[in-house]
């Protein structure tokens, strides 16, 4: 089986989902779940599936590397294929994440490369984009800035707030997360130093979430 840890900081919806896709036999498995906050949401919903919850305090600890070293050290015991950050909110030590190079999908709320980093949903109303949206990438030294395998499109609508736009992605990065965590456990995708690849060949745009699932972008 294609073992996975997940990191998270607080409501867990995204983990929800992927616990959701495996109970549906999706191929992979969710061996624990890491957060960075004692009180994350996140921790219940995979206690109640049975799965290990526990929460690193970075106070505990005297540096980032440190508590990442901490993190990363205790997720490695459960031998991941993968660690999906779904919803963490931590900025990762380089040292820690160069070592997992390839092995680290992140979901974050824009079309990146656009709006790396907070308020993704404010920036993308403040500059009158028609569209707005979520990708998974895999994680590397720069923020939000590693390469992108898939995204989700939302076309933004006169009146939206970031609320409303927050909401009506969630959905949406649930499907993508899960799609793109599907992929990856099956093989058909994944980082090599030149970049992301499909099915063995360069992936030159994002995979596009559809109806049907994700697609050429
Ligand atoms: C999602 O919007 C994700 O894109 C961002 O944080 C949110 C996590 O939500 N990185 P949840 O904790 O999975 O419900």
């Amino acid at each position: 089986m294609f073992d996975v840890v997940v990191f998270a900081s607080g409501r867990g919806s995204n983990l929800a989902a992927l616990l959701e896709a495996q109970r549906r036999g999706a191929p992979f498995a969710i061996r624990a779940l890491l957060a960075d906050k004692p009180g994350a949401a996140a921790l219940d919903i995979a206690r109640n599936a049975g799965v290990p919850a526990m929460a690193f305090s970075p106070r505990d600890f005297p540096d980032r590397a440190a508590f990442d070293r901490a993190m990363f050290g205790r997720a490695a015991e459960f031998k991941p294929n993968l660690i999906v950050l779904a919803g963490y909110m931590r900025v990762i030590d380089t040292a820690v994440i160069d070592s997992w190079r390839g092995k680290v999908v992140n979901i974050h709320p824009s079309l990146l490369p656009k709006y790396p980093g907070l308020h993704t949903h404010e920036r993308a109303l403040a500059a009158a984009d028609a569209e707005h949206g979520s990708s998974v990438h895999f994680v590397t030294a720069e923020l939000d800035g590693g390469p992108v395998v898939a995204q989700a499109h939302l076309t933004i609508e006169p009146g939206d707030t970031p609320e409303s736009l927050a909401a009506r992605l969630l959905p949406l990065e649930h499907r993508l997360i899960v799609a793109s965590v599907e992929l990856i456990a099956c093989g058909r995708v994944a980082l090599d130093r030149s970049g992301v690849r499909l099915d063995g060949k360069p992936l030159r745009r994002p995979l596009r979430l559809g109806d049907a699932g994700l697609a050429p972008g």
